[in-house]
């Protein structure tokens, strides 16, 4: 195995009652907060007033931007920033999923420098400072609460692209498996889908392998594949709730790389579904997820689908290896498009074949990924065609 560093400075809150913390959190960094949120579910689930009740409780100076869209636009990071600046904020409290919290990431980096939040992405500007930014997620998924990662759309240029930096870790996060009780079956399926996906994606790569993180990875699978169909059948059932919720922040923390090196492979394929279709991120990771791992599969590759067969599908390790590989991506395959519901295909959501030499050709950069398979824009066109 590789050597490495592991530092994650999140302070988390879990479980339900532990908003009363949230004043005497946020007042460690100043007096005027910054409140964002998506397009109003905090409002319906009772979430919203509470926070607003426990930060006027403790006598700060509550603003507000909401409006922040599924794949978060740099328009709302350019508007948060903007306010910060105006209002002088001195900590920003995202409530929301993902892309609520990636959004306030990216307000608070904008907010300490001159030029435009964009050139984050498209100039790779560096990030010095941020503001302190506290979460509340709603949502498992995106493990963005725990992790210094932020992903953002830009409609006019049509690219979404992804950044992190290690001043955009949020200083604390409370999770209460309660404010997921509202996601709807569509979005818990997709959010199930992203956690896997974080952890294939580090499961499935070339370097070497440390076991103990290997059967971390499989328990983690294994309690979406355990949990994600009682969330869908029993929104409010906590026990599933509590587990996604967990198990989406430490697929994504930086805990399970150890020290493996890798580049995404299906999350940079899936940006550029997203940045054209504006589809679920969850849903796009869905349809590619399989025909990747099918793509990626020879005699060189076959002993980690093996493991990954009979460790988190429970496959007979006495059967043949390669059988065993084939099935487990078969039992992959039904678990996202039987047990969760969603679509399988390109062509049943839309995306169409005009632009797979395009995205293709973004998704690698006009180079080669290096994930699990060396990926090259003719290899990330094979995987869309066997998407369609
Ligand atoms: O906008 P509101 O009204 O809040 O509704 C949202 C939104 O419509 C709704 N929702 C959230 N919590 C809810 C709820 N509805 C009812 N009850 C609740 N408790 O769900 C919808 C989707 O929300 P969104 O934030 O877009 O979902 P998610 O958390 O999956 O975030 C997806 C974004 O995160 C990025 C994705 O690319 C995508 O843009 N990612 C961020 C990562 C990171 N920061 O590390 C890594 C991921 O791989 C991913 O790329
Ligand atoms: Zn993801």
């Amino acid at each position: 195995m590789n050597h490495f560093i592991y530092h994650n400075p999140v302070k988390v809150y879990f479980g339900k009652d532990q908003l009363c913390h949230l004043g005497e959190e946020l007042s460690k960094y100043g007096k005027r907060v910054l409140l964002t949120y998506g397009g109003g579910s905090i409002k319906k689930i009772g979430l919203y007033d509470k926070v607003v009740n426990e930060i006027k409780k403790s006598g700060l100076e509550l603003y507000e931007l909401s409006g922040i869209q599924p794949n978060p636009r740099i328009d709302s990071v350019r508007k948060g920033a903007q306010i910060c600046k105006d209002m002088k904020i001195d900590v920003l409290l995202a409530v929301g999923g993902g892309s609520v919290l990636d959004a306030t990431k990216y307000m608070a980096a904008g907010a300490c420098v001159d030029f435009d939040p964009w050139d984050f992405f498209s100039k790779c500007a560096p990030i010095e400072k941020a503001l302190p930014v506290i979460t509340i997620p709603t949502l498992a998924a995106t493990g963005s609460e725990m992790n210094d990662g932020g992903v953002i759309s830009n409609p006019e240029t049509k690219e979404k692209i992804g950044r992190s930096s290690p001043r955009l870790f949020p200083k604390v996060s409370f999770l209460d498996p309660t404010n997921t009780f509202t996601v709807n079956s569509y979005h818990t399926a997709c959010g199930s889908v992203d956690i896997m996906s974080h952890i294939i994606e580090v499961y499935f790569t070339p370097e070497p392998d440390l076991y103990m993180l290997d059967t971390v990875m499989e328990g983690l699978m294994r309690t979406v594949i355990k949990y994600a169909p009682i969330a869908l059948k029993e929104p409010d059932n906590y026990e599933a709730r509590a587990n996604l919720m967990w198990t989406s922040s430490w697929a994504i923390n930086g805990f399970i790389d150890g020290g493996k090196q890798h580049e995404w492979s299906c999350h940079s394929m899936e940006h550029e579904l997203s940045a054209i279709y504006d589809i679920t991120h969850g849903l796009g990771l869905a349809i590619l997820t399989p025909r990747w791992l099918e793509y990626c599969l020879d005699e060189n590759t076959v002993g980690k689908y093996y493991q990954f067969g009979t460790n988190v599908f429970g496959i007979d390790p006495k059967i043949e290896p390669m059988t065993v590989a084939r099935k487990s991506i078969d039992m992959l395959s039904e678990f996202f498009f039987d047990t969760l519901g969603l679509e399988s295909t390109f062509s049943k959501i839309g995306i169409q074949e005009e632009d797979f030499s395009f995205m293709a050709k973004r998704a690698c950069g006009g180079k080669i990924i290096k994930g699990f398979k060396p990926l090259g824009q003719k290899d990330i066109e094979e995987i869309f065609k066997m998407c369609l």
